[in-house]
């Protein structure tokens, strides 16, 4: 078993590795006891198409020169484009009817994977959906404001109102809720990102999906990258390991957040998540983040997301996003790079959706994938020189 002591680890933003220690099992996704968790006794609806394919990414891999990189498709879940906010809302959802709710009330940013999934999953079940869109990104444009993820909101019919950034979102959709409550009607609070106990259990679900695919495949993995946000899904994902008895680290890069808060804040969740399923006693060094790679700030792409996001579809033709998976791809090349992972390592990406919002950032992924054919046109001009 590793020795991974990296939520107190480095001082900086980037966590440092332990060296395995002697004895470690060769399979990282053994679990320790058959003690399959019984999810059926919590309400759930059905949404997702499950499991998400688990693929290795050859030609990347071998771009990079390692780590082995393999990628579960949580951004085929189904569901309106897909992402990982359909895991969550299938007891979202559940829960919601199980209330005898008629309609949904959410928050997110405006470009929010969330709020469009849930409007989609909303439609699924007859409910309402309301949702409240927080202007959290700075200095934005036509497109960020009309196009992607907002703009499928508006096809599934869901009712939208807008409010300036520094809310409490979550205490605003209550307020909202409990309006909407004294008007007759019966509403269901999703918080943002579908991050509660209930949402998590999504992510309990799929660590469940990930051992038994890793043991179909005789695979053995030492690490899953992913990008963290409003936690949910980190945090279900590393409740649901720690309830298996599975020793596999989990790392989360923050999109938002310093390093420091966003461990506090998934690891009180997967504890909550963990009493939930019977399973407290989630130790905090499980909780494992880098803050790398947030860039400028929440929403807006540093340099590394954008390359991400080029050399993914580039290598792999796999789409990426702007504000989650490209961040957390950053993360996982950066850690590649700078020889966090080593070159036999077997790393595994959770692509948690999002490429709807590629359409909200045209113009910043155009430009980039103009820097991208000057650099590559300047090298073959070298190489022909040479
Ligand atoms: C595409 C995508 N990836 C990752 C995340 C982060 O997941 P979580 O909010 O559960 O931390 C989100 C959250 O909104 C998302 O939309």
């Amino acid at each position: 078993m590793r020795n991974i002591a990296l939520a107190t680890g480095a001082a900086s933003g980037h966590p440092t590795r332990n060296e395995p220690a002697p004895g470690h099992n060769a399979s990282a996704c053994q679990p320790q006891g058959e003690n399959v968790l019984d999810l059926d006794r919590f309400a759930r609806v059905s949404l997702c198409h499950q499991p998400t394919p688990l693929e290795p990414m050859p030609r990347l891999s071998a771009q990079i020169g390692g780590p082995n990189i393999w990628i579960k498709r949580d951004d085929c879940t189904g569901l309106a484009s897909g992402g990982n906010k359909t895991r969550k809302l299938e007891f979202l959802i559940g829960e919601a009817l199980a209330e005898r709710a008629d309609m949904v009330v959410t928050q997110g940013a405006v470009q929010s994977n969330h709020v469009r999934q849930t409007a989609a999953a909303a439609c699924r079940y007859g409910l309402d959906c309301h949702a409240l869109l927080e202007r959290r990104v700075p200095d934005t444009d036509r497109e960020y404001e009309n196009s992607g993820n907002v703009f499928l909101d508006r096809v599934f019919g869901a009712t939208l109102e807008y409010r300036e950034p520094g809310l409490d979102m979550n205490a605003e959709a209550r307020r909202v809720a409990d309006e909407l409550r004294r008007d007759g009607r019966r509403p269901y609070f999703i918080p943002g990102g579908g991050s509660n106990e209930t949402g998590a259990l999504g992510y309990v679900a799929c660590a469940e999906e990930l051992i038994a695919q890793a043991d179909a495949l005789d695979e053995r993995f030492d690490w899953i990258v992913m990008g963290t946000g409003s936690t949910g899904t980190q945090a279900g994902l590393v409740a649901g390991l720690h309830a298996r008895g599975v020793d596999l680290p989990v790392m989360g890069i923050s999109v938002r957040q310093t390093r420091e808060l966003q461990i506090e804040a998934v690891h009180e969740l997967a504890e909550r998540t963990a009493v939930r399923i019977g399973k407290s006693g989630v130790p905090v060094e499980k909780v494992i983040v880098d803050d790398g790679y947030v860039g400028p700030g929440y929403g807006i792409p540093a340099e590394s997301t954008l390359e991400a996001i080029m050399v993914v579809a580039r290598a792999e033709g796999i789409l990426l996003d702007p504000v989650y998976s490209g961040k957390g791809f950053a993360g996982l090349l950066g850690l590649a790079r700078s020889g966090f992972f080593k070159s036999g390592d077997n790393v595994l990406f959770l692509h948690t959706g999002g490429s709807a919002a590629l359409f909200a950032y045209e113009g910043a992924l155009a430009e980039a994938a103009e820097r991208l054919e000057k650099v590559s046109s300047a090298e073959h001009v070298v190489e022909l020189d040479g």
